[in-house]
């Protein structure tokens, strides 16, 4: 049985974000999307908010789960016995980091960093790009589920946070 865990902020999931966890629930028995509570970064939506907007999207994949976890992901991992992480690649700009990533969580722990390079239409897709986008009225209906283009309407018409 080969579980793997896809983590991230999440805040909120974006279509590019589910390209890459669906098509890791083709190749492995298990995937795991973790939530993971940056302590540095703030973020629109809460983590149980994240949770939802996710299950809501994933609901059609039986093999995948969503968690949440604060801390080191290594740690997630150790606990849960998953031997390896699955990370979308959207251009070389994400490499240099997600490659220090990826090999200091191996040396510290064993747990291998598996790379999947996300569709070209997604390249330029970001939480961020489309928050900003949302926050100046921007459509990001295409760019995100039903279920986030709902909650982000409602965050930016002043709905609870
Ligand atoms: O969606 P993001 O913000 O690009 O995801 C980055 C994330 C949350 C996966 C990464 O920052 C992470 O793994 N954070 C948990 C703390 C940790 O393990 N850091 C890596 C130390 S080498």
């Amino acid at each position: 049985m080969m579980r793997v865990v896809c983590p991230g902020s999440f805040d909120p999931i974006t279509y590019g974000h589910l390209d890459v966890i669906e098509r890791a629930s083709e190749q492995f028995d298990e995937v795991v999307v973790a939530v993971l509570v940056n302590r540095t970064k703030g973020s629109l939506f809460t983590v149980e908010e994240r949770m939802e907007m996710i299950r809501e999207t994933v609901k059609e994949f039986a093999n995948v789960k969503v968690d949440s976890w604060s801390g080191l992901l290594i740690d997630y991992c150790k606990e849960r016995k998953i031997r390896a992480i699955v990370k979308g690649l959207r251009a070389v700009s994400d490499f240099d980091y997600e490659l220090q990533m990826g090999q200091m969580n191996r040396q510290l722990s064993g747990v291998e960093t598996l790379f999947m390079a996300t569709r070209p239409e997604y390249s330029f897709l970001s939480s961020s790009l489309v928050k900003e986008l949302a926050t100046y009225g921007g459509d990001v209906s295409t760019y995100v589920p039903a279920p986030v283009h709902a909650s982000l309407l409602e965050r930016m018409s002043g709905g609870k946070s």
